[in-house]
């Protein structure tokens, strides 16, 4: 699989619905945190198959503001994870050439969780192989709404003129203002939705859908992913002769 992947034709940017963790431990009869736990190997895997390919930007979706509604035990569970896994990968992270960012509402993060982000991300801001972005109460709608809200405050600071804003500015203004949009988005465990993932960044993404549940899901079934990306015909509005004159 790897030999057939083409690393001048890479997408910079990753961006994955990890979903199913609560259907695979169900069909294993096990609690969904079980399932949670599970996903942590396949982050780990798949982050070391990004590097070792080339990708450079990996978004991974990993709590959604949504996800607060769910019963308290899980919530809790999951920032548990979320704390250890950090603390046991961070120094991992740095020794390997990753990244660490976080995007999303932080605030709304417990603050022991906040610490413990705040630090790997210090501890690895010197990396530059691979940026691993962590999506953590994140909702676009969220992002979207939050941009607004600087760039009215730019405004009424005459700091911005209306006529001033556009897609650039909007984009600078997003939690995403650093990293280019990503080329490919795959959701696991057969759900085709964006369930309010990066609807602005995503605007010519392509798509890719597995009926793979996420703890199940390996460097392998990425590079399958990017293969598959690789076989597209990216067209962003034109017609397919165009691009062969180009
Ligand atoms: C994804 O798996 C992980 C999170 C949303 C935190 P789910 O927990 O959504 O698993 P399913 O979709 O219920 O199987
Ligand atoms: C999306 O998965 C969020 C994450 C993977 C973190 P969900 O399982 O929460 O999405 P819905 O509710 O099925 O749309
Ligand atoms: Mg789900």
């Amino acid at each position: 699989m790897l030999d057939l992947i083409d690393k001048q034709k890479l997408p910079k940017h990753v961006a994955i619905i990890m979903d199913g963790n609560g259907r695979w431990a169900k069909e294993r009869g096990k609690d969904r945190l079980f399932g949670h736990q599970h996903g942590v190997i396949s982050v780990k895997d798949v982050v070391e198959g990004s590097a070792e390919i080339g990708i450079q930007y990996l978004t991974l979706y990993a709590f959604s503001t949504e996800n607060w509604n769910r019963p308290e035990n899980e919530v809790n569970g999951l920032m548990e994870l979320l704390v250890t896994t950090i603390r046991k990968e961070a120094e991992t992270l740095k020794e390997n050439g990753v990244r660490l960012f976080v995007i999303g509402d932080m605030e709304s993060l417990p603050p022991y969780c906040l610490n413990e982000l705040n630090e790997a991300m210090e501890v690895t801001a010197g990396n530059d192989r691979l940026n691993l972005i962590l999506a953590l109460s994140y909702s676009s709608k969220w992002e979207i709404t939050h941009a607004t809200r600087k760039i009215a405050q730019q405004v009424k600071n005459n700091e911005l003129n209306i006529a001033d804003i556009n897609e650039d500015v909007f984009r600078q203004n997003l939690a995403t203002a650093d990293f280019p949009d990503p080329e490919l988005m795959i959701r696991t465990s057969g759900e085709h939705r964006i369930s309010n993932f990066l609807l602005y960044q995503l605007a010519y993404a392509e798509l890719y859908f597995t009926h793979t549940h996420w703890p199940d899901f390996r460097k392998e079934n990425l590079f399958e992913a990017v293969l598959n990306y690789q076989n597209r015909e990216r067209r962003f509005g034109k017609i397919s002769e165009q691009l062969k004159q180009a």
